[in-house]
């Protein structure tokens, strides 16, 4: 989310168009990745009343505690994990938690975060240069800054900033180091670019940058959808609200190959990759705010929606209905599995 605004505490967006995108159903089953203070967490909840259940997981043990404090009204229904969504499928399993209903990806910083005075995820407050979303992670902003090389530095910077001066930036940051906190960093970067461009600190794609590589947040994002269609169940929906080109056109480009029977390269004379649609997308468009919601939300203005439902080929669907009706362990799907079932045996096993 952008740096500029200034907002006291974080407000979900796009709460309405969430709990549609995931259809949200009373019983259901549903894991937010990214739970943060709870917001769209306490939205599901609401939603899914009564016996819903919800998984909510955030690398960050701050967004963890909030989230505990404001969902504890839904007492045994709601569990928190404090975990890197890179690790969906491993958390799903020591949960018991799967398959499920939906899943939704909120990426990004929550404004709690970026508006703490120590994080260092912002150069409005002089705070070490740290940026991790959990203090359990190795890599901090600083040991990027004062440790890679000028090439590394500038690759960084163009690939995750998308910033036209990276050769510049980097070869001063070389020149000033070591760089330790984040109005150092930032009022070095305003002398060479100029204190303002535009509407934007000259600063800010430097360190979104910088939060994006030591958060990895985009290789974990391309890891965990992965991991994610495998635990959706029957026609679950996959829901991802992103807010940087970057982040988006992984989901885009994720969403449109599991969308398609055959991903051979359209030179291929015949089809040899043997791989089937698991997704099918529910926004052709993406989804973004209303001009209202921009207005008493500013920090909303990026966010991007894209929605997609699970498909099960025929095959499969019958694997289903027989491992369920197999299963001895009714409460490894407890509440979902009369209704999967008859949905199921309607739709195919009906005469
Ligand atoms: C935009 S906020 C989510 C706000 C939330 N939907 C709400 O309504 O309050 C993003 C959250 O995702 C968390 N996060 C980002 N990347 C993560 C990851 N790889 N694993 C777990 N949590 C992550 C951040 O710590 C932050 O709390």
């Amino acid at each position: 989310m952008g740096e500029t605004m200034l907002a006291p505490t974080h407000i979900p967006v796009m709460v309405k168009e969430t709990i549609e995108a995931l259809n949200v159903q009373p019983g259901g089953r549903y894991i937010d990745c990214t739970v943060d203070g709870g917001g769209h967490a306490a939205a599901i909840l609401s939603h899914s009343a009564p016996g819903g259940q919800l998984l909510g997981i955030d690398a960050d043990p701050e967004a963890i505690k909030i989230a505990s404090n404001r969902l504890a009204a839904y007492g045994s229904s709601v569990r928190l994990a404090n975990e890197n969504f890179v690790n969906l499928s491993a958390i799903c399993y020591r949960y018991d938690f799967s398959p499920v209903h939906g899943i939704l990806f909120d990426l990004g910083l929550s404004s709690l975060q970026l508006d703490s005075d120590g994080r260092g995820f912002s150069f409005q407050h002089d705070a070490p240069l740290d940026m991790r979303f959990s203090p359990g992670q190795k890599i901090t902003a600083a040991d990027i800054v004062n440790t890679y090389s000028e090439t590394d530095l500038e690759r960084l910077i163009r690939t995750y900033g998308e910033e036209s001066f990276s050769r510049q930036i980097a070869h001063r940051i070389v020149e000033a180091r070591p760089i330790t906190t984040t109005l150092q960093l930032a009022q070095v970067i305003a002398q060479l670019v100029g204190q303002r461009r535009g509407k934007i600190h000259p600063a800010t794609r430097t360190f979104h940058a910088l939060r994006i590589a030591v958060n990895q947040e985009l290789e974990n994002l391309a890891s965990a959808l992965e991991q994610a269609i495998k635990l959706l169940g029957w026609q679950g929906r996959l829901v991802v609200i992103s807010y940087h080109s970057l982040e988006d056109r992984i989901v885009k480009q994720f969403m449109r190959r599991e969308a398609k029977d055959c991903i051979c390269p359209p030179s291929a004379p015949a089809c040899v990759c043997q791989h089937n649609a698991s997704l099918r997308i529910l926004n052709k468009k993406v989804i973004t705010p209303s001009p209202v919601e921009v207005q008493v939300n500013p920090r909303s203005r990026s966010a991007r929606l894209r929605a997609a439902e699970l498909v099960a080929t025929r095959d499969e669907q019958y694997q289903i209905i027989e491992g369920l009706s197999t299963k001895k362990e009714e409460k490894s799907y407890g509440w979902r599995r009369p209704t999967l079932l008859k949905k199921l045996r309607q739709a195919f096993l009906a005469p």
